[in-house]
C-alpha cells in the first residue's frame, strides 16, 4: 500500500464535451465544445483510483465516429471524446500498489474513458485530468513519447488482432495493406514487418506512401482516381507477386477498394475487413441502430477464389473473449520497449483545437497519429 499523498492543490482545466450525437461526425465536432474543468476531487474517489494528468491524447478514427454515434458502441452524451490517452499520474489511492505518483503511464481505453463500460466511461482524454481504475493505468514504454504511446494501444491492438489472431499471417507471405497511411494502417505494415511478411501499401498520396515506405512497407502502389473512379490496380499487384496474387489483404478503406482487391488475391487468401474509411456513413447517424448504407462483397468471387473473409471487430472480439488480449497487450508493448515498433505521429494541436485536430483527421491529412495536447 502506498503512503497517503499530501492533500492536492491541482489547478482546474478544461475539457472537450459532445452534448448529443449528431447526424454526421463533421456535424458532432462542430457541436463539441470546450469547458471548464475543476480537478477530481480525491474524497469522491475510489481507493484504488488514480488520477492522471494528461499529456497527450490520441484524435481516433473511433472518436470521430462515436460523436454521431455510429460506431458500434455509444458512450452516453454529453460525453468526453479521447479513447486513448498518455500522462502522468498525480494522485493515487491508498489501495493503489501497482503504480505511484510521477508515473508515466497509457490510460487503457477498455477500462476508462468513452469506450470503456461502467463508471469510468465519462472520463474521456480530451481533458486536463483522467480518472481510472489503477490497472487501468499501462506503464509507458520508456522509448515512446507521450504522444507516441497515447496513440499506441488503439492502432496496434487492432493491427495486431486482425493480422495475428484472425489474419494468421505467416513469414514470407505477402499482404496487401489498404490505407497504410492511417493510424491502423501504418501500425500493421509495422507489425506485418515484425511477423516476417512481405507489405504492399496501397494509398491516394504518393507522399505519405513515400514515408509509409521508410516505416517499413516493400512496396507502394498509388492509387489513381478518373472522374472519381478507382482504377484497377490488379495488374500491379500481379506484377509484384509473378502473377500468383497476395495471401493476405488487410483492408481499413472499404468500398471500390475491397471490389478490386478481391481480384488481386490467390487461391485461398485471406480477406481482412478492418474498417472503412472510404465509407464512413454506412450507419445510420444520431445514435440510430442500422446500417443501410453498408458495403457488400460478390459473393461468387469468394466462392471460386475459395477466399476466407474474415471480420476483425477488434473491441467486440475482446469484449467476447477476454483471454486474447493479455498475449496481445504483452507481445505490442514487449515490441515497443524493445524499440521495435512506434507509433508515428504527423500532427500535434493545442486542446483547444480539437476542431481542427479532428477535421484534419478526418480530412486525411494525417499520417499515422494525430494529438491534442491538453
Ligand atoms: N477493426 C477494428 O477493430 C478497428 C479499430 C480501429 C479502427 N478501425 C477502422 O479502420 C479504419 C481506418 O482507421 P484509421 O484510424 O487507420 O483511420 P485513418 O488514420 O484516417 O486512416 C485511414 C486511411 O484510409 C485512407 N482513406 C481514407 N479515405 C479514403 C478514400 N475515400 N479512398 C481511399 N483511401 C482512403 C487514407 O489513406 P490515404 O490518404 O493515404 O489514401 C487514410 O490514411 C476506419 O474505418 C476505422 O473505423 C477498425
Amino acid at each position: 500500500m502506498s503512503a497517503p499523498s499530501a492533500p492536492l492543490s491541482l489547478p482546474a482545466g478544461h475539457r472537450v464535451v459532445v452534448p448529443a450525437f449528431a447526424e454526421s461526425p463533421l456535424e458532432g465536432v462542430a457541436s463539441a465544445t470546450l469547458e471548464a474543468m475543476d480537478a477530481p476531487d480525491p474524497s469522491s474517489l475510489a481507493p484504488g483510483d488514480v488520477i492522471v494528468a494528461v499529456k497527450s491524447a490520441a484524435v481516433g478514427w473511433v472518436d470521430l465516429l462515436m460523436t454521431s454515434g455510429q460506431y458500434q458502441h455509444m458512450a452516453r452524451p454529453p460525453y468526453t471524446p479521447g479513447l486513448e490517452s498518455a500522462g502522468t499520474i498525480v494522485w493515487a489511492g491508498p489501495d493503489v500498489t501497482s503504480a505511484s505518483v510521477g508515473d508515466d503511464v497509457i490510460v487503457d481505453g477498455f477500462l476508462a474513458g468513452p469506450r470503456s463500460l461502467g463508471a469510468y466511461q465519462r472520463w474521456g482524454g480530451f481533458a486536463t485530468y483522467v480518472v481510472a481504475p489503477a490497472h487501468a493505468a499501462v506503464p509507458m514504454p520508456q522509448t515512446l513519447t507521450h504522444d507516441e504511446a497515447a496513440a499506441l494501444l488503439g492502432s496496434y491492438e487492432t493491427a495486431y488482432h486482425c493480422l495475428v489472431t484472425r489474419g494468421r499471417v505467416q513469414a514470407g507471405e505477402t499482404v496487401l495493406i489498404h490505407g497504410a497511411s492511417g493510424a491502423t494502417g501504418l501500425a500493421a505494415v509495422q507489425i506485418a514487418k515484425l511477423l516476417g511478411a512481405r507489405v504492399i501499401a496501397t494509398g491516394r498520396s504518393e507522399q505519405k506512401l513515400a514515408e509509409v515506405k521508410r516505416e517499413g512497407a516493400d512496396e507502394v502502389i498509388v492509387l489513381r482516381y478518373e472522374n472519381g473512379e478507382l482504377q484497377p490496380f490488379r495488374d500491379a499487384i500481379k506484377t509484384l507477386t509473378n502473377g500468383r496474387g497476395v495471401d493476405v489483404v488487410y483492408d481499413g478503406v472499404g468500398g471500390d477498394i475491397s471490389l478490386e482487391s478481391l481480384r488481386c488475391v490467390r487461391f485461398g487468401a485471406r480477406f481482412l475487413i478492418v474498417g472503412w474509411a472510404s465509407t464512413p456513413d454506412v450507419a445510420k447517424g444520431k445514435g440510430e441502430r442500422g446500417a443501410p448504407r453498408a458495403n457488400h462483397i460478390p459473393t461468387n468471387l469468394v466462392m471460386m477464389k475459395s477466399l476466407d473473409v474474415l471480420g476483425c471487430p477488434t473491441a467486440i472480439s475482446t469484449a467476447m473473449d477476454p483471454s486474447s488480449r493479455p498475449p496481445r497487450m504483452k507481445q505490442i508493448l514487449a515490441w515497443a520497449n524493445e524499440g521495435k515498433l512506434k507509433p508515428r505521429v504527423s500532427h500535434r494541436f493545442a486542446l483547444a483545437e480539437f476542431r481542427e485536430a479532428m477535421t484534419a483527421k478526418w480530412n486525411g491529412e494525417v499520417l499515422g497519429g494525430c494529438v491534442l495536447h491538453p
